[in-house]
Parts: C-alpha cells; structure tokens; sequence
C-alpha cells in the first residue's frame, strides 16, 4: 500500500508540525509520511523540525501561487495540511485540492474566526468576550477564511486570572491532539464524516458542560 502523501504548509514555530511527525513516528497515523514541508517564512523554526526529521522542505512566498502549485504537484501530495500557516490559499489551490486540504484555527468556530482573527488578537478577543471556553479548531479549507466546515474541536476553559498569553499556551496545547486526530481522518480517507458529525475534544471535568457549549456554537454556524 502506498503512503498518504502529506504536505504541511506553516510560517512558524511548527509545534503543530512536530505533532504530525511525532503521530507519524509513534505509528498513531499510520500510512503516511510528511512528503513536504513549506513555509512562507526562512526564519521559521518549523523548517528546523523538517530538516532534523529529514523532510524535504523549502520556502515559498505566500503570493507566489504558480510555485505553491508546482511544489504540491511535483511531489504527488494527497492532502495538505495548514498549521500555523499566515496565508490565505488562493483559489486555484483551494479548487485544485478541494476537499483535501485542512486547517487549525486558535478558536472555537464560528466564533472568532475570520479576516484579522490570527495569532494573540484571537485570544485578547475571547478575553474580552467573556466566554467560558476556548479552543481550537480543525476544518476543511474552502476558498473563504476559516470558514470551511469543522472536523474536530479541542475545547479548554478560559479562567478569570488568563492573560492572552495564558489562553495562548492552554489551546496551543489542545492543538496538537486536534491536530493529529484530524491528520489521521484525513489519511483514512473520513474527512467528509467528520464534517457530518464533528468530533469534540476535551480534558474538561465539566463534560456536558463543555458538550452544551459546543451544541450551542454549532447552532449558530
Ligand atoms: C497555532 O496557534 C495555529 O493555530 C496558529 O498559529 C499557531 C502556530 O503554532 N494559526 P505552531 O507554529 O504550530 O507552533
């Protein structure tokens, strides 16, 4: 059989990334192998994590479009994975891979997502929102901003004493077990089951809690 083919596109420090390798590694995915790595940034640490693990890697300008597709053609991707990526696909990517490409996003959509919601604003507006929880979220890229149907949720609290920085560090925890428990529907060929019925992940004692909020937010979508 032959391997799922991944692409992981990031701009940072990879710690997403390096939850895709680790998975791939402890046999948690099986069938696949990160093909390529691509960051819209040189200085991006996650190019370290590809060069360690021996993952062909390169950088790619984020408005360099025809480049992005040779890349992901030339090396026969299956599905591309956007993790901490700061860049939006342009349609021709989006269409060409329809269906296949996922992205994690540092909140719980529909909820602050959006043009502007990235990085430590996403977390200084839950703050200011005053909700009970956060977390991030896994979904399929469609040609709009985080708007591309959820796949899985990892939902922590958001506590009275958090700074954004707080809330910053407890989802970007979270997202690595969303993250890679998304990767693996993804290779097992359940994206669009997913989609049907999103999964929910949670260390939260408050289960039913944490399951209320969670029915009530996908009513709003
Ligand atoms: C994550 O919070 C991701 O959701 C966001 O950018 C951050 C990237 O973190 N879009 P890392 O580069 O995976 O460590």
């Amino acid at each position: 059989m032959s391997l799922f083919k991944l692409a992981v596109l990031i701009s940072g420090s990879g710690s997403n990334l390096q939850a895709v390798i680790d998975a791939i590694e402890n046999g948690r995915i099986k069938n696949a192998k990160i093909a390529l790595v691509i960051s819209t940034r040189q200085e991006a640490f996650g190019l370290e994590r590809a060069k360690k693990n021996g993952i062909s890697n390169m950088v790619i300008d984020r408005d360099n479009t025809p480049e992005l597709l040779k890349a992901l053609d030339s090396y026969n991707i299956d599905g591309v994975v956007l993790a901490g990526y700061l860049a939006v696909l342009p349609p021709e990517v989006v269409n060409k891979y329809i269906g296949k490409i996922i992205n994690i996003h540092p909140a719980l959509l529909p909820m602050f997502g959006g043009k502007g919601f990235y990085g430590i604003r996403v977390h200084e507006a839950v703050l200011a929102c005053g909700v009970k929880y956060s977390g991030a979220t896994v979904h399929i890229v469609d040609c709009g901003i985080d708007t591309g149907a959820p796949l899985v949720r990892g939902v922590v609290p958001v506590l009275a004493e958090d700074t954004a920085e707080d809330l910053q560090k407890r989802v970007l925890n979270i997202e690595h077990d969303v993250l890679v428990y998304a990767v693996k529907a993804m290779v097992e060929n359940r994206i669009e089951e997913m989609a049907a019925n999103p999964a929910v992940i949670t260390f939260d004692k408050d289960k039913e809690g944490v399951l209320k909020f969670i029915e009530e937010l996908s009513n709003q979508g």
